[in-house]
């Protein structure tokens, strides 16, 4: 049996560090486990320019101790006014990495969001002509619309189009739930990539529902069927260029979580390379964690791979309860849980 994996350090390619106390409680834990992290924009109000996310991106260096080796990518969420012309002065000037699209209240701090993606055309034709990376959050939002069939019939109506229109921009779809995205993922071009969180891959929506309604299993996209987190083990774990680690850790208070009506996001930064690993050694793929968390992200957004390296071993570790996030009680993802691997410090 493997005992301990040693890997390039790995990125997070989708992350959520929040603003002001919260980011100084949470920022650390994706600093000691990543090198660098896509940082989105839905803070309030959110980060819809170069100069906000410049600031942004000071402020969360300022939140880190000094000296912390840890590059925050940044992420400039797009609205029915972004100028294409703010957006490549972004990425020329080394601020933005990404734009994300968050279709109009589809998530938390979504209000902004684009209302019709039809008229997004300029913004999307700026981007592919600079080279910056879209980043989607792949789900309709009408109220006729199952919550479970969101993301499939996002792909079908709006991501395929997207992808034909600007065969030249490289698109993520964020946070795949489906056995649709993984197979939209495949079929397309090598300019169209997905990343996969730990929570879609160890649960099911009978995690959510069964026993009791459990809010801390509740995310958006919300984790669906269990054929469909089969199929996201297998894309993950499948040792291909097209899905990379991207945790989609989004803390929200303990209280909040626990509410007549608790928010979505899951803060799983803590522990989540244990917890991604743990998935791969189940799936007997521990040769394929390298690629997906250390090699194919930074292949796909035309960055080098990290030089240094990091040890995990097989050690069992209890998750806390909560986790304190400067003040403020947060429950991870796999509270009290056994998590069998250990990030060697
Ligand atoms: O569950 C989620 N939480 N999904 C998102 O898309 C946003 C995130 C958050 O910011 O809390
Ligand atoms: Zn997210």
């Amino acid at each position: 049996m493997t005992e301990s994996l040693t890997i390039r350090r790995p990125d997070d390619w989708h992350v959520h560090l929040r603003d002001g106390d919260m980011l100084h409680g949470v920022a650390r834990h994706t600093a000691v486990q990543f090198a660098r992290a896509i940082v989105m924009p839905n803070l309030s109000p959110p980060v819809t320019t170069t100069e906000a996310a410049r600031a942004y991106r000071s402020r969360i260096v300022d939140a880190l101790s000094k000296g912390t080796a840890f590059e925050p990518l940044m992420t400039a969420y797009l609205t029915d006014d972004t100028d294409p012309a703010d957006l490549a002065r972004g990425k020329a000037e080394g601020v933005l990495t990404a734009a994300k699209l968050y279709p109009a209240n589809a998530t938390t701090n979504s209000a902004h969001g684009v209302t019709d993606i039809g008229n997004l055309a300029p913004v999307f034709a700026a981007m592919e002509e600079a080279g910056l990376v879209l980043c989607v959050h792949g789900e309709v939002t009408e109220a006729h619309v199952d919550v479970f069939d969101r993301e499939a019939e996002f792909i079908e109506r709006h991501l395929s189009q997207i992808v034909r229109n600007f065969p030249g921009l490289k698109v993520v779809l964020e946070h795949i739930t489906t056995r649709e995205g993984v197979e939209f993922v495949e079929a397309a071009g090598p300019n169209v990539a997905g990343t996969i969180t730990p929570q879609h891959l160890h649960i099911n929506r009978n995690a959510m529902l069964v026993g009791g309604i459990r809010p801390h299993a509740y995310c958006l996209p919300v984790a669906k069927r269990e054929v469909h987190r089969l199929a996201l083990r297998k894309a993950a774990t499948g040792g291909g260029a097209k899905f990379f680690l991207g945790t989609d850790s989004a803390p929200h208070s303990k209280d909040a979580k626990e509410s007549a009506c608790g928010c979505a996001g899951i803060f799983n930064a803590p522990f989540a390379l244990e917890s991604y690993v743990q998935v791969f050694d189940e799936e007997d793929a521990l040769r394929h964690f390298e690629q997906f968390a250390s090699l194919a992200g930074p292949a796909f957004y035309g960055l080098p791979a990290n030089t240094d390296m990091v040890t995990l071993e097989r050690a069992d570790q209890v998750v806390p309860d909560t986790i304190d996030a400067a003040g403020t009680p947060v429950v991870p993802f796999h509270a009290g849980e056994t998590l069998r691997w250990r990030l060697v410090a």
